[in-house]
C-alpha cells in the first residue's frame, strides 16, 4: 500500500512523504472543493450587493479566507465559512466602510487584485492593502496602471508597482482599457471598478481569460456586453447589483490534480464529481485528451450560470508510459494558466518531448512557477529544459524519490505529491501545509484513493 504521511516540522511547516507501492492503482469517487475564482467573487459581488447573497459550495481555503477577512474589516456581515452554506449580508456599491486597520490579502493575488478596483471607486474613503511576503513580490502595476487611467490614486514601493499599497478612494472615469496581457485579475479589477463610474467601462484583452465575473455581474443585475470576437467585455455603470444565491462548482484546477495522476498511474479509475467545465478553464481537458488520456464527460448540466459535469478518467494496467507528448501554446495558455506545473507532470509520462511556450505569466505566480518546476521535478531524475516562456519536458525517464520543496506554492505542492507516485523510493515534500491555500482536504483525498 503506498504509504503517505504529513510531519507537523515546526510551527509553520508541515512535510509530506510518501512511498507508493509499485502496484497501487488509484480507484474512488470524489468530490474537489470550491471553485476558487467563483468563491472569490462570491464574497466580492455578495458584499457589494443591496440585500442578502447565500453561497453553496464556497472553498474553505486560506485564499477566501482572506476575501472574507477583507470584506468583514469594511463593514460586511459574513457568516463563518462553511461549505454548505455562507450568508452574506450586502451593504451595496459604496458603502464599504474605512477600515481601521491594514487589508491583509494573506497569499491571494485575487482578493488584492479585483480589491483594488471596488477600494479605488469608494469616494472619500482610505485604505492600505498588504499580502504575505510571496504576493508583497507579486506585480500590482497591471491592476495600478489602468485604475489610474480612470483616475484612481495610489500608492505603494516602486511605483505603486508592489504592495503594500495605500488607497484613495476617488469617483473614477470610464475608460477603454486594451490590457497587454489575457488575465481575469486585470479584466475582473477594471470591470469592478467600472460599477460605480457613469458610462462605459471597456476592457479588451489579447485572449480570453477565465469569464467568471462577467457571469456573476449579470447574475447579480449589471448591464454587460460581450464582444466575443475582439475578447472585449463593456460594462454600463453605474450598476445596482441584487444579492443572489450563488451556487459554487467543485474547482477544475483542483481536479486538475486528480485527472493526471488517473491519467499516469496504471489501472486507475476515478470519478470526480460536481466539477465546473467553464470553457475558460476547460485547456487541461482538451491537453490532457489530446496527450491520449481516457478522460469522459457524465452528466453535463448547468448550475446557477456555470457549466458543471462529473469527469471520469482511467489509465490501462500496464501502461508505464500511458501518454503522448504535445505542444501547449498560444491561446490556450490562459485557460490553463494554473495548471501548467500538473501539465508538467503528466509530460514525464509521455512518449517525446512535451513543449510548453507563451507561459511567461507563471513566473509572476505564487512563485516562479517556471523555475520551481523544472528544479524539482530535476531533483526526481526528469529532463525538463527551462525557456523564458515555457519548458522542454522529455517524458519516460524513470522518477527517484527526492527532497522536494513547495516554496510555499501550492500548486507547486500538490504537482509534486502526484509525481511523487509514480517514483520508486520515498518521496519528502517540505513547507507542504502550502495545499491548504487552495485544498485543506488533499492529503485525506490523496491517502483514500490510494488505499486500496
Ligand atoms: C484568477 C486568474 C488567474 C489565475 C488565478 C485566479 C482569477 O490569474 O492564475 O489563480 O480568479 O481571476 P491572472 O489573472 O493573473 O492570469
Amino acid at each position: 500500500m503506498t504509504a503517505i504521511t504529513l510531519t507537523q516540522k515546526d510551527d509553520r511547516s508541515q512535510v509530506l512523504s510518501l512511498i507508493p507501492s509499485p502496484d497501487c492503482a488509484l480507484q474512488g469517487t470524489i468530490r474537489v472543493p470550491g471553485d476558487k475564482s467563483i468563491s472569490h467573487r462570491a464574497l466580492m459581488l455578495g458584499s457589494i450587493a443591496e440585500g442578502e447573497t447565500v453561497i453553496e459550495g464556497l472553498l474553505i481555503g486560506e485564499d477566501p479566507q482572506s476575501t472574507a477577512h477583507c470584506f468583514r474589516a469594511m463593514g460586511v456581515e459574513i457568516s463563518p465559512l462553511n461549505p454548505d452554506r455562507v450568508v452574506v449580508k450586502g451593504v451595496g456599491l459604496s458603502q464599504l466602510q474605512e477600515p481601521t486597520t491594514v487589508l491583509d490579502a494573506g497569499n491571494s493575488g485575487t482578493t488584492m487584485r479585483l480589491m483594488l478596483g471596488l477600494l479605488a471607486a469608494q469616494a472619500g474613503q482610505f485604505f492600505t492593502v498588504t499580502g504575505d511576503a510571496s504576493l508583497r513580490s507579486r506585480p500590482m502595476s497591471r491592476v495600478v496602471k489602468p485604475l489610474e487611467l480612470m483616475g484612481a490614486k495610489i500608492w505603494g514601493r516602486q511605483n505603486a508597482s508592489l504592495a503594500p499599497l495605500a488607497v484613495q478612494g476617488t469617483p473614477l472615469k470610464p475608460t477603454h482599457y486594451q490590457s497587454p496581457i489575457a488575465s481575469a485579475q486585470v479584466k475582473s479589477c477594471v470591470l469592478l471598478a467600472g460599477l460605480l463610474t457613469p458610462g462605459e467601462t471597456i476592457v479588451t484583452e489579447p485572449a480570453l481569460s477565465r469569464d467568471h465575473s462577467e457571469r456573476m455581474l449579470r447574475a447579480f443585475g449589471a448591464t454587460l456586453q460581450v464582444e466575443t470576437d475582439s475578447n472585449t467585455v463593456i460594462l454600463t455603470g453605474p450598476a445596482t447589483l441584487t444579492g443572489q444565491t450563488v451556487v459554487v462548482p467543485g474547482d477544475i484546477s483542483s481536479a486538475a490534480f486528480w485527472l493526471v495522476a488517473g491519467a499516469i498511474v496504471p489501472g486507475s479509475d476515478l470519478l470526480i464529481e460536481n466539477v465546473g467545465v467553464n470553457p475558460t478553464r476547460t485547456g487541461i481537458l482538451e491537453v490532457l485528451l489530446e496527450m491520449g488520456a481516457d478522460i469522459t464527460l457524465e452528466q453535463e448540466r448547468t448550475v446557477a450560470g456555470e457549466p458543471v459535469a462529473d469527469v471520469r478518467v482511467r489509465c490501462a494496467a500496464g501502461e508505464s508510459i500511458p501518454l503522448k507528448a504535445c505542444t501547449i501554446s498560444g491561446e490556450i495558455i490562459p485557460r490553463l494558466i494554473d495548471e501548467v506545473p500538473i501539465l508538467a507532470v503528466a509530460a514525464l509520462f509521455a512518449q517525446g518531448t512535451t513543449h510548453i511556450r507563451d507561459a511567461a505569466e507563471l513566473r509572476v505566480k505564487e512563485s516562479d512557477r517556471l523555475a520551481v518546476i523544472a528544479q524539482q521535478l530535476s531533483k526526481m531524475g526528469a529532463i525538463v529544459t527551462e525557456y523564458p516562456d515555457g519548458l522542454d519536458i522529455t517524458g519516460g525517464q524513470p522518477l527517484h524519490g527526492a527532497e522536494l520543496d513547495s516554496y510555499t506554492d501550492h500548486r507547486i505542492a500538490m504537482s509534486l505529491a502526484i509525481a511523487a507516485l509514480r517514483a520508486t523510493g520515498q518521496t519528502h515534500i517540505d513547507r507542504a501545509e502550502a495545499a491548504s491555500i487552495s485544498y485543506p482536504n488533499f492529503v485525506a483525498t490523496l491517502q483514500h484513493i490510494t488505499a486500496n
